[in-house]
Order: structure tokens, then sequence, then C-alpha cells
């Protein structure tokens, strides 16, 4: 069975040393999986070839998930709410199924940290990082979720787009912007670019309390500022998105082989090679 992930760039991309260690931890033999650097106005061309080559699934990163989200012939309902597919899966009848797998991953390392149930989270970012995990982190029923943005517009919207959705689960959902947050959340989880540019998002201290779990979406082998933004106020609990990519990349091969891969050797793997 052939996989690849799709991007521009790609070089860069772990996800093919992640497969391989799911595979090789699964007994797989017959299970590949490349790098596919797709022209910036090529990406369906690259899909239709990839598939009518006899290739039976493939991940989508920067900058063609949205593409890939309006090429799935169907979606499971998690990638029609987040508007975006990183992982297609060929059907039987050759039709493409889109999933989105990066909230699973990102709740799933949260989870490995502390129980989410019943906690007050703050999302920083109402772009498409942070659209795509919204709903994921209803679904593990925490009390309430405020989405915080620079542009306090986009946030708000983002909020009343989605609160019927997690109101199903029990779960309040805000929007405003970073200088309306005064109040001390459990989780305060970054889905900026910020971290991107080296820059701090300028969210109070306040924010905090002694027991918060700082999680970036973002990954690196220096600390992010959000995580140094968090360190200097004091929280204990900081944890950057590695877990979150290797955990997307878990439900992405559960998808496409029916086995459920153990995260944390892989995880530790990549760690000491940042
Ligand atoms: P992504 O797909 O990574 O979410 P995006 O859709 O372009 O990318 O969204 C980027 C997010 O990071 C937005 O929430 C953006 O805030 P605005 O909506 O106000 O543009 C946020 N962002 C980018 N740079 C930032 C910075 N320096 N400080 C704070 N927020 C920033």
């Amino acid at each position: 069975m052939r996989y690849v992930v799709i991007g521009h760039p790609v070089a860069h991309s772990k996800s093919p040393a992640i497969h391989a260690a799911f595979a090789a931890e699964c007994g797989l033999q017959d299970f590949s999986y490349e790098r596919l650097l797709a022209p910036l106005d090529g990406f369906t061309d690259s899909v239709r070839q990839f598939v009518a080559a006899g290739g039976a699934g493939c991940n989508i990163t920067v900058p063609f998930k949205e593409e890939a989200w309006r090429l799935a012939d169907q979606r499971t309902p998690r990638a029609a709410a987040a508007g975006a597919v990183n992982t297609l899966m060929v059907q039987a009848d050759g039709s493409l199924l889109g999933d989105n797998t990066d909230g699973a991953g990102l709740v799933s390392d949260l989870q490995r940290h502390l129980d989410l149930t019943g906690k007050r989270i703050l999302l920083l970012g109402a772009g498409g990082a942070a659209r795509g995990v919204v709903l994921p982190l209803a679904q593990a029923r925490p009390s309430l979720i405020v989405i915080a943005n620079r542009t306090a517009d986009k946030a708000r919207q983002l909020a009343t787009e989605l609160a019927d959705a997690a109101s199903a689960f029990g779960v309040a959902l805000g929007g405003c912007g970073f200088d309306d947050v005064d109040a001390a959340f459990d989780v305060v989880i970054n889905a900026t670019s910020a971290s991107l540019g080296g820059e701090r998002v300028p969210i109070p201290d306040a924010v905090f309390h002694g027991e918060t779990l700082a999680y970036d979406m973002m990954y690196g082998r220096d600390e992010t500022p959000f995580l140094a933004h968090a360190r200097e106020a004091g929280v204990r609990l900081r944890v950057d998105g590695l877990g979150m990519l290797v955990g997307q990349a878990a439900e992405a091969f559960s998808l496409w082989t029916g086995r459920k891969p153990s995260v944390e050797p892989v995880l530790a793997q990549l760690r000491a090679q940042l």
C-alpha cells in the first residue's frame, strides 16, 4: 500500500519517519510512505496521478488543506466542520474520503497531560488551525472554550458559527479580542502563527494560574515564544505541538490501516532528533 504526504514545501516533513515507525511497530510489510512535492497550482493533478498509480491515501500539509477539502468526494463530520482536510483515503470505488485528524491529535496529546472534562480552555487564534480544533476540543467536554484573537471579530464570528455544535456537547463557546481576556484558564492553547515570526501572543499573564497547561501547537528545538511567556508567568506544565504532530499521524494511520499505533516511542525518538 502506497501513501504520501503532499505539500509545498514538503522536504521538512517528519511524516515519513513517523509512519515508517508505526508500520514497523504494527508489523506491516506492505506499507510505503513518501514525500510528494506538488506545484502550487498542481495539487489536484498530483493527487489524481498518485491515485491513478495505485496510491491508497495521503496526508496533506501547507498550503493545500483547504483545496483537499474541496477535492474530497465525501468528508467525515470532523473534516466537514474543520473546513480543511489533512488526510485523504482512496475508497474501494476510487472516490476520495477526506478526514481531518489534527484536532483529535491535539486532544489526545492534551489528555496525556490533563483530563479536559469540566476545564476552562482559552484558544488563541481564529485562523484555519484554530477552526480545526474547536469541535474536537468540545467533544472532550470542557465547561468552556473562549476563542481569543488579535482581530476580535474573527474570533466572535468563529464562535457564533460553531456555538450550536459545541453546546451539543454541553460546552459554552465565546469569542473575543486579546484585550478582553481577564480571567485565568486551566488550558491555554496557542493556535496563532505568531511563533513563526518569533513573536509572543499579547495576552495578559493573568490568563495563567499555577496549574494551567500551556500548549503551543508549534514546536521546535528551541522553546517557542509563547511557552517562554508561560514559563515567565510561572506556568509549570508547558507542552509544544510535537505530540500533536504524532497524534494526528496516528489517527490517519488508524483510518488507513485499522491499527492503533503507540505514540510515545515515536514521540521520544522525534524529540531526540529535534
Ligand atoms: P493558520 O492556518 O496557521 O491558522 P491563518 O489562517 O492565517 O493560519 O491564521 C493565523 C492566525 O494567527 C490568526 O488568528 C492571526 O490573527 P488575525 O486573525 O488577527 O490575523 C494569528 N496571528 C498571526 N500573527 C500573529 C501575531 N503576531 N500575534 C497574534 N496573532 C497572530
